[in-house]
């Protein structure tokens, strides 16, 4: 289910840049294996980088404190850029990527999701591509962790009693 969901999006993403200097950029650590595969599916060619964000607090929520801790090596501007992130709950973590990303001058930056959680959404973010919605509750697998377990699994759980 999940397999076939990323050829879907690669497909959508290859529709919108055919012609475009791609630059696929996932976000370490949980977007990983959905970075690979996504990157794997695509038959246009882009290039890869990866950056980093760390949120302070506990570690099934943002904390709003969000810091980059690996900034992406290739220069952006100019170039089309797709973000590559493992889920999207609150938003803040989005959108402090979004508004460092778009201090390099891209010519555009599309947000690719996975997993989208909008219930408890606090800012509004851009979702251009995105994989599944989820109603709720804290999932791990597929690159996604609870402090840094399970991220190897390879489909997607719901973590009860947290
Ligand atoms: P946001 O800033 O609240 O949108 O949260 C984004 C980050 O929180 C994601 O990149 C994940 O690292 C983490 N996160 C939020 N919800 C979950 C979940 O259900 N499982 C695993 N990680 C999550």
């Amino acid at each position: 289910m999940i397999q076939k969901r990323v050829k879907e999006l690669a497909s959508e993403i290859a529709r919108d840049h055919q012609g475009k200097d791609t630059v696929l950029v996932g976000i370490l650590k949980g977007a990983v294996f959905f970075f690979c595969d996504l990157a794997r599916e695509l038959d246009i060619q882009v290039g890869i980088d990866f950056l980093r964000a760390a949120s302070y607090g506990p570690s099934s929520s943002s904390s709003g404190t969000i810091t980059l801790t690996k900034d992406v090596e290739t220069p952006l501007e100019g170039k089309s850029v797709v973000l590559v992130e493992d889920i999207i709950d609150t938003g803040l973590t989005m959108s402090r990527i979004l508004e460092e990303l778009k201090r390099k001058k891209p010519s555009e930056v599309k947000v690719c999701v996975l997993l989208d959680k909008p219930e408890r959404r606090e800012i509004e973010v851009q979702v251009d591509y995105c994989g599944f919605r989820v109603e709720g509750g804290f999932v791990v697998g597929y690159g996604l962790d609870y402090d840094e377990q399970y991220r190897n699994l390879s489909e997607i759980f719901v973590l009860k009693g947290i």
